[in-house]
């Protein structure tokens, strides 16, 4: 009998492809040492029953409870660390206004490092209270700062990929928040590669440096260069926010006389480690140009309803071999949880599709084929995160990571409604993918490790 480090015992969701849902019931999960799925056993196999009369009744041996359920962790794509302060305000004026009467002066105040220690153990702690396990994170233009999220996701367990943020250019950025200027960003940058990669080395989930110019009206070409120049050197994760709304794609096209994506591609910012939040201006030669570098797109529903004024056409880019994940775009989206930015993305979907202009004919209103389900907005939080990242992640399958959500549908003071106890297992999971609130979270597991409980 191999030695497993843990065996979990329960049914379980996971995405087979966008559109479909495989359901796991009653299955064993076999984790090995470092926190690996290293065998998923089917009750109909005839290894089932010598695999539980070995494990049962050993404390390394879970049983899920009548009512529980194993998700995949959830990945959050595209989060502002530093913005959790002011999460759920000023959300009803333009982008280019709320980034410099807001957030600008709150991402400011992180060159205090016990004031960003308050916010960032926060914002991690909250994250894995809603079922986050791994997160991509803008920290500040801090170098200190940033390393300290860094720090705080290794220590509070979550697989955190986290950016120092650069801004440097004099005529874009306001004196009391930037960049000292370009060499300094690019040195700060990989000093701060280096210091998260040494980071890593200590813990068992991963933590991950990312090269993160904030958008293109922020930097300066040298730095963007340098930037691309960086990320190949180190083979680091990129992120930006890229084609986000019309003041920023119209800014770039003034710049450069072409849309964000084969800007930042000049730059060699559009790699196979690359995520690009927002992306609501892409045409179809930018979606192919991200399909050819393997560059992903973090959708940000909620955001999106808010700064973008549009809606990201998501069956048309998946169409297109696009890779896509979710991302909560904290304060740009005033939710930490995925489950709304997954509600959120049907729901936009779908006035994409049906049209929301009355004063047109029904036939003219909308974009046909828009429309995405529950199941394919579970995927993006899910697989399409682990496919954007390139990492073992995202979904309940040998050889990914332990990386899971517990559910009580039974909770008793939050039950959900599922009242006959054959419900159909598709129907409890859309029940959750709707109902489901942190309290309902039970346990929360990244790479074997259990990093929550209520
Ligand atoms: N574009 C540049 N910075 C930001 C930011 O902080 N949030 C959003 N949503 N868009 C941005
Ligand atoms: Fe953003």
């Amino acid at each position: 009998m191999d030695n497993y480090m843990q065996v979990f015992q329960g049914t379980a969701f996971s995405s087979k492809s966008p559109k479909e849902i495989h359901i796991l019931k009653d299955y064993l999960f076999c984790i090995h040492a470092d926190g690996v799925i290293a065998k998923i056993v089917s009750p109909e196999d005839s290894g089932y029953q010598p695999l539980l009369d070995h494990y049962q009744g050993k404390p390394n041996f879970h049983r899920l409870a009548d009512g529980q359920y194993f998700l995949p962790g959830f990945i959050d794509l595209h989060v502002h660390a530093p913005q959790w302060a002011q999460s759920g305000t000023a959300l009803d004026i333009p982008l280019y206004d709320w980034l410099n009467t807001y957030t600008f002066p709150l991402e400011s105040k992180f060159s205090d490092l016990d004031f960003a220690k308050k916010i960032y153990d926060d914002v991690v702690s909250t994250l894995l209270a809603n079922g986050t396990t791994t997160a991509l994170y803008f920290a500040t233009v801090h170098k200190e700062a940033s390393l300290l999220l860094a720090e705080i996701c290794a220590g509070k367990g979550q697989r955190g990929l986290v950016g120092k943020v650069v801004m440097d250019d004099p005529g874009q950025n306001p004196e009391f928040y930037r960049d000292a200027d370009t060499h300094t960003a690019l040195v700060d940058t990989e000093e701060f590669i280096v210091a998260v990669q040494e980071l890593a080395k200590s813990t068992k989930q991963g933590v991950y440096p990312v090269v993160t110019p904030r958008f293109i009206p922020s930097c300066t070409d040298e730095a963007l260069k340098g930037l691309g120049e960086l990320a190949a050197k180190y083979d680091a994760y990129v992120q930006s926010h890229c084609s986000e709304s019309d003041w920023a794609h119209g800014y770039v096209q003034d710049r450069f006389q072409k849309n964000d994506a084969f800007a930042l591609n000049d730059f060699g910012l559009l790699r196979d480690k690359s995520v690009m939040a927002h992306c609501n201006f892409l045409d179809d030669h930018d979606a192919d140009l991200f399909a050819e570098t393997g560059t992903a797109i973090a959708h940000c529903p909620i955001s999106n309803a808010y700064f973008a004024n549009s809606v990201i056409p998501i069956a048309h880019l998946h169409s297109k071999n696009v890779e896509i994940g979710l991302g909560s775009d904290i304060s740009g989206g005033f939710s930490p949880s995925l489950y709304d930015n997954i509600r959120q993305a049907v729901i936009s979907s779908r006035m994409l599709e049906d049209g929301v202009n009355t004063s047109l004919p029904a036939s003219e209103r909308g974009v046909p084929g828009s429309r995405i389900t529950i199941h394919e907005a579970f995927y993006l939080a899910t697989a399409g995160g682990g496919e954007s990242l390139s990492l073992p992640i995202g979904r309940i399958e040998e050889n990914n990571a332990w990386d899971v959500q517990v559910i009580d549908t039974k909770l008793p003071s939050a039950k959900l409604p599922i009242f006959n106890e054959d419900e159909n297992l598709d129907d409890v999971f859309q029940k959750i993918m709707y109902l489901v609130r942190p309290e309902h979270i039970r346990e929360v597991w990244v790479q074997g490790k259990r990093v929550h409980s209520r």
